[in-house]
C-alpha cells in the first residue's frame, strides 16, 4: 500500500517544474494503517504559493488510490537560512552569473549566448559556461569543436581560451554524436562541477547558455550559485511566447532576477530590396515585457550573416565592430548595475 501512494505521488510535479516532488526528495516518510496515510513532507521554500499547492495536490494524489480513505500530511517549510544562502555559492570568484534560458527550443540562446558573451569580452573578464548538457552547441559556435580540455595541478578544468573569453562545455568532454542518458540527479552533477571544478580565475560575468524549458539545469544553476540577471530569449510567435511565460514564471518563484527579454529572429530585412517582413509576427517580445513588467533588451532581426557565424565557429560579435549584440550587452550591463546599486 505504501509502495502504491508513493506511486501515486510520483504524479505530483514540484510547482513549476517538470519533475516531480519525490525525486526532489521532499517526501519523508509514508506509513498507512486501516485505510489512512500519514505522509511526511519537507521542503526548503520561500515561496507561499508552492506550499499551498503542494498542501492540496498531495493528499489528492494519496487518496487517488484504491484503499486510502483519509490523508494526514505533516508538512515541514523551511526558509533558506543565511548560512545556506552563502554556502550555495559554488563559484565566489565569479561576480555575476548571467542565465540564458527560453521556454522553447531552437529559439537562438547559444546564438545570443555567445554573442553576447563576446560582446562583453570587449569590457570585461568574461566566462562562456554551456549547460546545454542535452545538445551543446557552444563549441561549434565559437570555433572549438573537438579541442581537448586539460585539467591542472589541482586537478581542475582548464577553460579553452578563444575571443578574449574562457569557455567551458561539456561537447569537449564527451564523444561527438554520443548520446548520453542524464538523469535528474547526474544534471545535478555534472552543473555543479562546471561551476566549481573549473579554474574560473576572476571573472566579471560568466555567461550560462541552459537548455530549453524549465528543468533540472535551470533548478541546480539557480540553487547553486547566485544568478545576477536572466535573460529570456523568444521568438515572436504564439507557441514560442507560451512557452517564454513559463519560463518567467519559473525564474520567478525561483527568486532570480530577470534582466529583460530578447526577441530573436524578430523580423527579416530582404537583402536585395530592403522591404521588412515579420516571418514570425510580430510584437511578441514587446507584449510579453509589458505584460510581465521586463524590459526588452533587444529584437534580433533574421539575418543571415548570424547563421554562417555560429555554422563557422565565427559569431558576428567577433567578426563585426557594430553589432545589436554590443547594445544589448550595453543595455544588460546597465541592468545589473541597476539592480545592484553599483558599479561593475
Ligand atoms: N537572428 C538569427 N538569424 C539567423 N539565424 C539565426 C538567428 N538566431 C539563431 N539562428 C540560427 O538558428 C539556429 C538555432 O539557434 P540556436 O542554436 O542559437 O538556438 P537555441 O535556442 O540555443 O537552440 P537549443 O534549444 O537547441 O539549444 C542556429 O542554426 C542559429 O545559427
Ligand atoms: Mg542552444
Amino acid at each position: 500500500m505504501k509502495e502504491k501512494v508513493l506511486n501515486a505521488l510520483k504524479s505530483v510535479l514540484y510547482p513549476g517544474f517538470s519533475r516531480d516532488i519525490v525525486s526532489f526528495g521532499i517526501i519523508k516518510k509514508i506509513e498507512v494503517r486501516s485505510g489512512i496515510a500519514s505522509i511526511d513532507a519537507e521542503i526548503t521554500t520561500e515561496n507561499n504559493q508552492i506550499v499551498e499547492t503542494l498542501k492540496k495536490s498531495i493528499p489528492a494524489a494519496a487518496k487517488s488510490v484504491n484503499g486510502i480513505i483519509d490523508v494526514n500530511l505533516n508538512f515541514t517549510v523551511h526558509s533558506p537560512s543565511k548560512e545556506e544562502e552563502e554556502n550555495k555559492n559554488l563559484a565566489p570568484n565569479i561576480k555575476h552569473i548571467i542565465a540564458t534560458t527560453s521556454g522553447k527550443g531552437g529559439v537562438g540562446k547559444s546564438t545570443v549566448s555567445s554573442n553576447l558573451a563576446i560582446a562583453l569580452a570587449k569590457k570585461f573578464n568574461v566566462g562562456l559556461l554551456d549547460a546545454d548538457i542535452y545538445g551543446p552547441n557552444i563549441p561549434t559556435m565559437v570555433g572549438i569543436e573537438g579541442h581537448p580540455v586539460s585539467v591542472n595541478q589541482e586537478k581542475k578544468i582548464v577553460p579553452i581560451e578563444v575571443y578574449n573569453l574562457k569557455v567551458v562545455s561539456i561537447g569537449n568532454m564527451v564523444p561527438k554524436d554520443k548520446a548520453i542518458i542524464w538523469r535528474g540527479s547526474l544534471i545535478h552533477r555534472a552543473i555543479q562541477q562546471l561551476l566549481s571544478d573549473v579554474e574560473w580565475g576572476e571573472l566579471d560575468f560568466l555567461i550560462v547558455d541552459l537548455p530549453p524549458g524549465t528543468g533540472d539545469a535551470q533548478l541546480t544553476l539557480a540553487q547553486s550559485v547566485p544568478i545576477s540577471a536572466s535573460i529570456i530569449v523568444t521568438t515572436p510567435q504564439e507557441v514560442a511566447m507560451s512557452d517564454a511565460i513559463k519560463a518567467v514564471d519559473m525564474f520567478r518563484s525561483l527568486k532570480v532576477p530577470i534582466a529583460g527579454v530578447i526577441e530573436n529572429m524578430s523580423y527579416f530585412l530582404c537583402p536585395h530590396c530592403g522591404k521588412r517582413s515579420d516571418i514570425f509576427s510580430s510584437g511578441g517580445g514587446k507584449n510579453l515585457s509589458k505584460h510581465f513588467d521586463i524590459p526588452l533588451l533587444g529584437e534580433i532581426p533574421i539575418n543571415l550573416a548570424i547563421r554562417e557565424g555560429a555554422d563557422a565557429g565565427k559569431p558576428i560579435a567577433a567578426t563585426s565592430k557594430d553589432t545589436i549584440f554590443n547594445q544589448i550587452a550595453d543595455k544588460l550591463v546597465e541592468a545589473i548595475e541597476e539592480n545592484n546599486g553599483n558599479d561593475i
